[in-house]
């Protein structure tokens, strides 16, 4: 079985001014900046990409946004393309996360318009899927993140399909406090993981990190990450400050 290196993301949706941003950054450069056996990837706000970026240079921590726009310009007011993300060297891109879905009618055809432009532009798509509390209750999760997975995957080609991170993230457990549970998400994840495998290939599947997301926090991470298809976590609250982000990354490191 090949080993994943497992990585660890702050999404820190739309928080934080550049100065503070710049506050955080500098304690994790200083207390992870080093950090190798884990990959870690920060995505602050637009408005401070370019700052977080500059403050994690020669570190091994790497920049991502939250969103983008599919197109690489034009008329498409208060929206920022691949090209710019890449121009400001943003490695990673978070797409489809449940809040885009939900608060700005995001769908999974445009999503995945998102993802082969950010595969086109070298950047390394961040898919989101997971099902709703009223989705779960009704029996339908896996159905729902099937949907979510393949239409968000569909026309990536099998050479770039390893690039790719899965990250599963129940809306119910996002900013919730209520974590799924290690056997709800293990299930989840290995379901995906299968999934990739009918897609793609053995080889492929093996390959893509699958995060797991959803009120990830230094108390719960540890028993999540030991799961054999948990190969990290996207991390929201917890990742806006230094000190619980580290532990979660210290916890990644453990679970190698
Ligand atoms: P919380 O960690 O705050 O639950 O957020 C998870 C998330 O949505 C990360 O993208």
């Amino acid at each position: 079985m090949i080993s994943r290196k497992k990585l660890i993301a702050g999404n820190w949706k739309m928080n934080k001014t550049s100065a503070d941003a710049l506050t955080l950054v500098g304690d994790l450069v200083a207390s992870i900046g080093r950090q190798n056996d884990v990959e870690v990837v920060l995505c602050p706000p637009f408005t401070s990409l370019e700052a977080v970026g500059k403050a994690i240079e020669g570190s091994s921590i790497k920049l991502g946004a939250q969103n983008m726009h599919h197109e690489g310009s034009g008329a498409f007011t208060g929206e920022i393309s691949a090209p710019m993300l890449r121009s400001l060297f943003a490695t990673h891109v978070i797409l489809g996360h449940s809040e885009r879905r939900s608060y700005f009618a995001e769908t999974d055809e445009f999503i995945n318009k998102k993802v082969l432009a950010a595969l086109k532009n070298q950047l390394r798509p961040i898919l989101c899927v997971g099902e709703t509390l009223a989705e779960r209750e009704s029996g339908s999760t896996l159905k729902v993140v099937q949907t979510q997975t393949e239409r968000g995957l569909d026309g990536v080609g099998k050479d770039l399909a390893a690039g790719m991170v899965i990250a599963y993230e129940p809306v119910w457990a996002i900013g919730t406090g209520k974590v799924a549970t290690t056997e709800q998400a293990q299930e989840v994840h290995a379901f995906i993981r299968g999934l990739l495998t009918k897609l793609f290939t053995t080889a492929v599947a093996e390959k893509v990190r699958i995060l797991y997301g959803g009120s990830m926090k230094p108390a719960n991470a540890p028993e999540l990450l030991a799961q054999k298809d948990i190969d990290g976590g996207l991390i929201g609250g917890a990742s806006l400050e230094a000190r619980s982000f580290v532990e979660l990354v210290t916890a990644a490191s453990a679970a190698r």
